[in-house]
């Protein structure tokens, strides 16, 4: 595609919003929640907002100026900027397969949600017995055409976005639902002001005791600021891509990032709430939405609002963060092979869905399957936030800071108003982001070798 004809956004507010709709996602409400219940809450806050300043935020800067300047997809921007075909094309291909396999597993997750919404909407939490709620996601889990007809339904929600085009779909999408999740966390933390355990939980995520941070929870929120802010799967190389040369990159870098944590903090707070309100352990991990929360909207006054509203919420922040994950893989596959946008989406998100099977059947018919130890749903998280993801962060910061050097840093601020960020974001890219990411990348490793 040459570059004139290249998607474009409308202006920075449809490409702000679209980036902090991909950054808004489960890992904001879903996962920033349970592993800061895990890892003791306020001292993990701390170091999770630390690595989004000095990792996340440069490697998204990074990003955006390799898409703006490359004017191209994930992989073929890199080339480009480089001028020169080369290994530097590495951290796009790996961001690219990332990309894929997240859609194909993001999407079988969305199919959950859309679970627990119809739940919600037959008012089964209140009034199902206790037993039955707590049992509803291992249910969920052993009925594979239960699962493969949800996740189907999520991954065509996402597919239709995307064929609208990037202005049309992406973005009147995003300009829809971004709002909409906005109000709806006002109202949850609204009402949460009204619950007894609100104190505790802002004392809970804001009140740092360091006694209770580990090495584990350090390597976590590295690894997580960049899941977050979906960097490393060449969402913001290819969203970069479709902006405009006088775009001001730290100014929408900033923006993204600070619409993203100010999101996760107020979830982690709404959800936390529910928790103390109802004396419930706060690290009960990766089941806190799906089993732990059903069972306190069954209590609640208002509870069948608020769980509608709260798998709404959730729903659409996955689908904000799949349409961007599938952009990336559709960008790249129209350049490379030339072929029909249209066509191409279908495509893709046929493949990812095909793939996405394999998730939905790894918690029953193939539940025996096991690669280094794992199902196959655990085997692709694993690989792409423990290998994939690190691995084309840490390429990226070195590719800028150090292959391409301080010009590049000097363009992504000049003439921004963000003059005095330039030193900073210098030893960020080319100091601090490679040692952290090269050591989760070294101590994240041992599950290739399960014992
Ligand atoms: N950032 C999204 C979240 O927090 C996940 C995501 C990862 C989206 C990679 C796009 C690409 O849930």
């Amino acid at each position: 595609m040459s570059e004139s004809n290249r998607p474009k956004w409308s202006g920075s507010l449809g490409f702000v919003l679209a980036a902090a709709g991909s950054a808004v996602g489960l890992g904001n409400i879903w996962k920033f929640p349970y592993i800061t219940g895990m890892n003791g809450g306020g001292a993990f806050v701390l170091v999770y907002l630390a690595c989004i300043a000095l990792v996340g935020v440069p490697v998204l800067l990074a990003e955006l100026y390799i898409g703006k300047v490359g004017q191209a997809n994930a992989v073929l921007a890199y080339e480009k900027v480089h001028k020169e075909k080369s290994f530097w094309r590495l951290p796009g291909a790996l961001g690219l397969i990332s990309a894929f396999l997240i859609l194909s597993f993001y999407s079988v997750i969305g199919g959950w949600i859309l679970n627990f919404e119809w739940c919600s909407l037959l008012n089964e939490f209140g009034t199902r017995p206790e037993g039955e709620i707590k049992s509803m996601l291992s249910d969920l889990f052993e009925d594979p055409t239960r699962q493969i007809f949800l996740h189907s339904i999520f991954m065509l929600l996402t597919v239709g976005i995307v064929l609208g085009g990037v202005q049309k779909g992406i973005e009147k999408w995003t300009k829809l639902l971004m709002p909409g999740l906005v109000l709806i966390l006002i109202g949850l933390l609204v009402y949460s002001l009204f619950l007894p355990g609100f104190g505790q939980a802002a004392e809970f995520l804001f009140l740092p005791d360091f006694s209770k941070l580990s090495w584990e929870g350090l390597l976590e929120a590295v690894g997580h600021s960049f899941f977050t802010l979906s960097v490393a799967v060449g969402v913001m190389v290819t969203f970069g891509s479709y902006l405009s040369k006088d775009d001001n990159l730290p100014r929408m870098g900033f923006s993204i990032a600070i619409i993203d944590t100010v999101l996760a903090l107020t979830a982690g707070l709404v959800i936390f709430t529910a928790v103390f309100s109802y004396g419930i352990e706060v690290d009960t991990g990766p089941t806190l939405i799906f089993q732990t929360l059903p069972l306190l909207f069954g209590k609640m006054p208002g509870g069948y609002f608020i769980a509608v509203t709260f798998f709404l919420l959730i729903a659409s922040t996955a689908l904000t963060s799949t349409i961007s994950i599938l952009e990336v893989v559709v960008a790249y596959c129209t350049e490379t092979f030339k072929a029909p946008r249209r066509i191409t989406t279908l495509i893709v998100g046929f493949a990812a869905f095909a793939v996405g099977l394999l998730s939905d059947l790894s918690t029953n018919l193939l539940s025996h399957v096991k690669i280094v130890g794992l199902n196959f749903f655990d085997f692709f998280d694993k690989l792409t936030s423990s290998l994939f993801l690190p691995l084309s962060g840490l390429l990226t910061s070195v590719f800028l800071g150090w292959v391409l050097g301080p010009r590049a840093v000097d363009e992504i601020i000049r003439d921004t108003g963000f003059e005095a960020y330039r030193k900073t974001l210098l030893i960020c890219i080319r100091v601090i982001v490679p040692i952290s990411v090269s050591i989760i990348l070294i101590m994240g490793l041992d599950w290739l070798w399960p014992a």
